[in-house]
């Protein structure tokens, strides 16, 4: 079991000597270790299993930060960081030489994000260090959005979870990368593409998948729950009765659903759709059902972002 406090010092501490503490963010739990003691580093890896060519993010407190770890911050890079910080983008420059291989997957650029989270915001001031942190999932698993879907998953790999409630946005960043002329969208994320285009222009699509190797991490299996998941775009009666005992979740509720069944949003908006998704994916998976049937979220907003990691969890 690991410690569950809402103590920031409790949590710097563990940090300070070399420990893991999963972190709370708006988009999903972290599981942070001091980005520049490479044993820490590697624990994170060892914890969640996760292979060293999949390159963490580096949590930092403000935009005033990035020199240290990038050599190179690009006009467009820092409207857009000025734009979204705190909050759910991530973007990938050239690194510094104070970042290490080993956080960047053998890549010489490096992932950055200040996040809007109170708690970990106090916690970074609170640091001389930046955090490398993936999400707090055993790899290729549903990530987590609250405290327990994390001690639930590495509780017993683990020393310290900082409890900061429910997850508000409910989905990894969104990542750009800069190294190109033209911004690349490496991962659809929380952070919708068109108001990241509204703020720098046009953004190219260079999604990360198993062929595409100069975009590392993010296979096409992932965040998969432990029952088979399958993808509908509409649930009806015909695949209620063609699974008995199967787990529903509908993106919008409707008036008459099955028992075994959860919605994403109310009135069917895909923020708040986005906010429940992992969280309900973690639900239908621990009523142990035959198999979970969830159904698509329209091409809208955070859409993408939803059946992106749909599509991924039913690979
Ligand atoms: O919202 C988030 O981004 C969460 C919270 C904890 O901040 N973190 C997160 O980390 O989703 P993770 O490790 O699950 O996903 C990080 C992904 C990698 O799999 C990879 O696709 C991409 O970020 N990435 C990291 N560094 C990169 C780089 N230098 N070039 C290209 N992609 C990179
Ligand atoms: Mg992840």
């Amino acid at each position: 079991m690991a410690l569950i406090t809402t103590e920031i010092s409790v949590a710097a501490d563990f940090l300070k000597s070399g420990k893991l503490v999963a972190i709370p963010t708006e988009t999903v739990y972290g599981l942070a270790g001091n980005a520049l003691n490479e044993k820490a580093v590697a624990a994170i890896f060892e914890a969640k299993k996760r292979p060293f060519f999949d390159p963490l993010i580096l949590h930092i407190s403000s935009i005033d930060e990035v020199n240290k770890y990038a050599s190179n911050f690009p006009e467009n890079a820092q409207t857009a960081c000025k734009s979204f910080w705190p909050g759910p983008l991530t973007v990938v420059l050239p690194k510094a030489e104070s970042v290490s291989f080993l956080c960047t997957g053998g890549l010489s650029s490096v992932a950055l994000r200040v996040p809007n989270h109170p708690l970990t915001l106090a916690l970074l001031q609170s640091l001389e260090f930046p955090l490398a942190a993936p999400s707090a999932n055993p790899f290729g698993k549903t990530s987590p959005t609250s405290a327990q879907h994390v001690e639930a998953m590495l509780g017993d790999r683990i020393d310290c979870i900082l409890d900061g409630g429910s997850c508000a946005v409910g989905l990894e960043s969104s990542i750009v990368s800069f190294l190109d002329t033209i911004p690349q969208l490496l991962r659809y994320g929380g952070l919708e593409k068109q108001k990241i285009e509204e703020a720098i222009g046009e953004l190219g699509i260079k999604i990360n998948n198993n062929s595409n190797p100069t975009a590392p991490g993010q296979l096409d299996k992932h965040y998969a729950p432990n029952a088979k998941l399958t993808l509908v775009t509409e649930i009806n009666s015909v695949t209620i009765e063609a699974n008995p005992n199967a787990f529903f979740i509908y993106f919008q509720q409707q008036e008459s659903q099955p028992i075994a069944s959860t919605a994403l949003s109310k009135m069917g908006n895909t923020e708040e759709a986005a906010a429940n998704l992992f969280a309900s994916l973690h639900f239908a998976d621990a009523q142990k059902p035959s198999s979970i049937i969830a159904e698509l979220a329209p091409e809208l907003g955070l859409g993408p972002a939803i059946n992106d990691r749909l599509r991924r969890a039913a690979f």
